[in-house]
This record gives structure tokens, C-alpha cells and sequence, in this order.
């Protein structure tokens, strides 16, 4: 228990004003990951769920590379996160790096949307996870360069995010202040701050 009243597994719902879905309420950005290892099966229903989101055009710019801990790829992809990510990612199950596709396959144009859309893509792999029992958690905390040069990136990809996936473990085990992220509860700004009716 990390709080005297709330249960760890609890603490991070959101606490929501209107109902929403159960997913939602559930999914957040953990960085105590255990040595539960993920399986390829899953992983591939992960990227099924992210190829269900919308995108403009039906363009699915989204491009994924990924390792599973202990291999050479997972090192590769690790050694290109930041500082600040470092110390709690090792235990990811799998590191994930999204790259957009820059330019629209059909007319060779720039495609304005692709960060827009590659975000929807891991919007959907974080809400499948966490149907799934375990968790995803985007980082931008990474060296862009340092990946597009690991990855063999060419001028038309981009990466947009790097993902740490795994199951949970104990808060405890985790560094400060890593390890008070993860009993603080999720907090957001009111609705009234960024949605507004015209009439
Ligand atoms: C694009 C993006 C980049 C992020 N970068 C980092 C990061 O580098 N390191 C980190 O610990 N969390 C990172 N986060 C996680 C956010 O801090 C987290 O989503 C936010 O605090 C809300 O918490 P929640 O996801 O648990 O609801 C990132 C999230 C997004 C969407």
C-alpha cells in the first residue's frame, strides 16, 4: 500500500467529474515495470489495435520498431533515451520507437497530419494494453538523432515518440523521485479550461 486509504493499483484512476469509459480511466504512464516478459502474440495485438485508429486520408503513417529486453536491439534502443528516462525503461518488458511516415504515398505530398495520426495509432495500442493487464508509457525524453541514425531512418521518417511497455511492479522498487510519480495521483485541468460551446 502507498497510501493509507487507496490501494497501489488504484491510485493512479483518474477521478473523473463525467463518466468515462473504463479504460480510460485506468490507463496511465507507469516506470515500475516487472521481469514479466511480453510475448510476440501480444505485443502484434498491440500494432493491430494501433492500425485500427483513424487517420487522414486512411494514410496510416505510422512506423513502429521495437526489442524485447535483453537483446542487442533493446540495448540499441535504450542507449537513445535521455538522461531521465534511463534509470526505469532497463526493466521495460519492450522498448517501442514510433516513427511517422512524412510524405502521403499516394501524391508524394507533405502529410500535415502524420504526427496527429501516429498519436492516435498509440493512443489505441495504450488503451488495448491496458485491456491486456499491462502498460505502455511514451517518452520524448530521447536523442532524435541519435535515434534516426540507430534505426537506418531516411529523410520521409521521423520519429515522433519512444514507448516502454511492460507489466507492473513495486513502486518501491524505483529510485526518487521515479518512485513518488508513481504513488502521486494523475491530476487534470478542468474541462471548462480547454472546451468551449459558440452559439
Ligand atoms: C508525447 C509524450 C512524451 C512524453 N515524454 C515523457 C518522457 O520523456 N518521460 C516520462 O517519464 N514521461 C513522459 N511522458 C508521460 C507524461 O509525463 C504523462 O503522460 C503525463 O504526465 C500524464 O500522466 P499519465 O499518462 O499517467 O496520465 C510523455 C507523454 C507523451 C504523450
Amino acid at each position: 500500500m502507498s497510501s493509507q486509504s487507496t490501494p497501489d493499483h488504484l491510485i493512479k484512476e483518474a477521478q473523473t467529474i463525467h463518466p468515462v469509459i473504463d479504460l480510460i480511466r485506468r490507463r496511465w504512464s507507469p516506470r515500475s515495470f516487472s521481469e514479466r516478459m511480453l510475448d510476440e502474440e501480444r505485443l502484434n495485438t498491440l500494432f493491430e489495435a494501433a492500425s485500427w485508429a483513424a487517420s487522414s486520408g486512411n494514410e496510416q503513417p505510422w512506423q513502429y520498431v521495437y526489442a524485447f529486453r535483453g537483446t542487442e536491439g533493446f540495448s540499441k534502443l535504450w542507449h537513445c533515451l535521455d538522461d531521465g528516462n534511463r534509470p526505469w525503461t532497463f526493466k521495460a518488458s519492450v522498448l517501442i520507437a514510433s516513427v511517422k511516415r512524412t510524405i502521403i504515398e499516394r501524391n508524394q505530398k507533405v502529410n500535415a497530419w502524420a504526427s496527429h495520426d501516429v498519436g492516435m495509432a498509440n493512443a489505441h495500442m495504450f488503451l488495448q494494453a491496458v485491456s491486456m493487464g499491462f502498460y505502455c508509457h511514451p517518452m520524448a525524453g530521447f536523442y532524435p538523432d541519435k535515434l534516426r541514425e540507430t534505426l537506418g531512418l531516411d529523410e520521409f521518417q521521423e520519429p515522433v515518440c519512444m514507448i516502454a511497455v511492460g507489466y507492473l511492479d513495486d513502486p518501491d522498487k524505483l529510485d526518487e523521485p521515479n518512485r513518488t510519480k508513481e504513488i502521486t495521483p494523475r491530476t487534470r485541468k478542468g474541462i471548462d479550461t480547454f472546451a468551449r460551446k459558440i452559439t
